[in-house]
Parts: structure tokens; sequence; C-alpha cells
């Protein structure tokens, strides 16, 4: 199988760059986390998610499943331009009662950042709508076959090119299913904690360098 570097079409160098970011980045997320346990995308998996972002560069980024907010951080700090919308239930996270979706989220970031309170069966198809095309998707909400493959299939028809992430890709067959009806190579980007993948749409020949 291709390296990741030369899936996305970026030097070796420049993939190990992003994943040293992404441990200082882990480090500030770690420091309000405070070891909990909320249900967040796992350590090992948020250097991919960090460098996939900063490799598609997209202008419009979409992502189910906010929690404590760690892959919203990570998404966001990896946005150079763009915009992040987030779609969640809005449940409050934490144990405490006191911290909403989302908390783990800098203030310095927030600023392109749109939370979207609502099951994603509701909002996923409005928001896609008014967005008119997205350039990478985040699925880490309801993990059932058929929210999974009406994420992913809704997803796929607002992006021209770019990229999707499945957390959790091994809980059920829907995102094999998936990338099978739609004749596209299912990633695996980690095997730990039912598993990280990844979509490439039309990614293209790769760039000379980023
Ligand atoms: C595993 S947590 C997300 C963790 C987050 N990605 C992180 O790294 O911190 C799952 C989240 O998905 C939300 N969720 C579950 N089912 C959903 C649905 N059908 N629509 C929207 N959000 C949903 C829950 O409210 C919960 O906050």
């Amino acid at each position: 199988m291709s390296s990741l570097e030369n899936l996305l079409g970026v030097t070796r160098e420049k993939l190990r760059t992003w994943m040293d970011e992404a441990v200082e980045i882990d480090n500030y997320v770690e420091s309000i986390v405070g070891g909990r346990s909320l249900w967040q995308l796992s350590r090992d998996k948020r250097p991919y998610l960090y460098a996939v972002v900063k490799a598609i560069s997209p202008k419009l980024a979409v992502e189910t499943g906010v929690g404590s907010g760690v892959s919203t951080t990570f998404i966001l700090s990896a946005l150079q331009e763009g915009e992040l919308h987030s779609i969640d239930m809005g449940v409050r996270y934490g144990g405490e009662g006191e911290e909403r979706v989302g908390f783990v989220v800098p203030e310095n970031l927030r600023g392109k950042w749109h939370l979207h309170l609502g099951r994603s069966s509701e909002v996923l198809v409005p928001l896609l709508k008014q967005l008119e095309e997205i350039q990478f998707f985040l699925h880490d909400g309801e993990h059932s076959y058929q929210n999974v493959i009406f994420e992913l299939s809704t997803a796929w028809n607002f992006m021209e090119r770019g990229a999707i992430i499945i957390d959790n890709y091994n809980f059920t067959d829907a995102p094999r299913d998936f990338a099978k009806k739609a004749g596209v190579q299912l990633i695996q980007l980690s095997s730990t904690d039912g598993g990280l993948s990844l979509i490439l749409k039309d990614r293209g020949p790769p760039a000379t360098s980023t």
C-alpha cells in the first residue's frame, strides 16, 4: 500500500513536521482533559487527523460528534484559511454537568468555528446545502450502520475533491460497504480503539511539495 505521504501528495519531511506540531496541540488538549475518559479521539489518532487536514487545506470542513472538542481542536488548529462546521446533539460533557460540548476548544480558535446543535440526520443535509461544497468531513458521532452510511453518502455528494475520516470505523460494516459502492479505497490510519480510516476523493496527481 502507498505511504501516507504519497497518498496525500506531500513530502515525508512535511508529514513529520505536522506530526511534531500535533504533539504540541496534544499537550494543550491533555492539560484541559486531564486524563479523563470523555470518548474523545484517541491520542494515537490525533496526529493523523491533523496531518490530513493540513494536507487537504479545506476551505470548508464539517465534523459530526464534537464531545469535549478534542477532534474539533485538532481540525481548527490545522486549518489555514478555512472554517469548520461541527454538528453535535449537545449533551453536556465531563461528568460534572457544567462542561459544554466543545469545552476543550481554545478561545483563539473559535472565530473560525460554527457549532450546530441537533442530530446529524436532521442538521447535516440543510447545512451542506447551505455550504454547497466541502473539502473535508470527519465522522465521529453516532456509529450505527444506518447513520454512518447516511453521513458518508451525504458528505460525498457535497464534495468535489477532498477527504473523509471515519473514527471507530470497525464498529460496523458501513465504511467498508460505502467504500465498495463508491469504488474507493478505505485507508486504515489506526487500528486501535475501533480504528480510524481515510477516504480520498479525486485527489488527482500528487502535488510536487507543499
Ligand atoms: C465520541 S463523542 C465525539 C468525540 C470528539 N470527536 C472528540 O474527539 O472529542 C460522540 C459525540 O457525538 C454526539 N452524537 C451522537 N449521536 C449523534 C447524532 N446522531 N447526531 C449528532 N451528534 C451525535 C454525542 O453527543 C457526542 O458528543
